[in-house]
């Protein structure tokens, strides 16, 4: 199967995640989540193609902010945390089209960002599908 024919990957934002050292010169800026998505969407399209890219409110790993994750229909989910707006776009990026372009979902260890590596929340198994 040719990562072509499989589905789309989603990667969820969380947008109301806040920056883990307030910027008290910055109070009235989006927050560090609404940031990171608009980094993301600033990415040129070819390097989004196979990821859906959705804007949500709080993925329950707010003391590791910001917060993004990976799933696809069939595949594994993966929660990243502590990510940077400023830093880290490109990488969720990378790693969510890893994610696309594999079967089940599970990108090689070695082919993952390095921070992506480090900043792995957790990995949630696909559900079974019912017979
Ligand atoms: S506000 Fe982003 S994970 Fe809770």
């Amino acid at each position: 199967m040719s990562s072509s024919e499989i589905g789309a990957t989603t990667l969820f934002v969380c947008v109301t995640c806040r920056a883990q050292v307030p910027d008290a010169a910055s109070s009235d800026q989006p927050r560090a989540g609404a940031r990171l998505l608009s980094a993301i969407e600033a990415v040129p399209a070819e390097q989004r193609a196979g990821v859906t890219v959705v804007g949500v409110e709080c993925l329950s790993n707010c003391n590791r902010a910001c917060t993004v994750a990976v799933t696809a229909p069939g595949k594994w989910t993966y929660v990243l945390g502590a990510l940077d707006p400023d830093l880290h776009a490109q990488d969720v990026l990378t790693f969510a089209q890893l994610h696309q372009r594999h079967e089940a979902g599970l990108p090689a260890w070695r082919e993952r960002p390095e921070y992506i590596r480090k900043n792995t929340v957790a990995r949630v198994p696909a559900l079974a599908t019912p017979n």
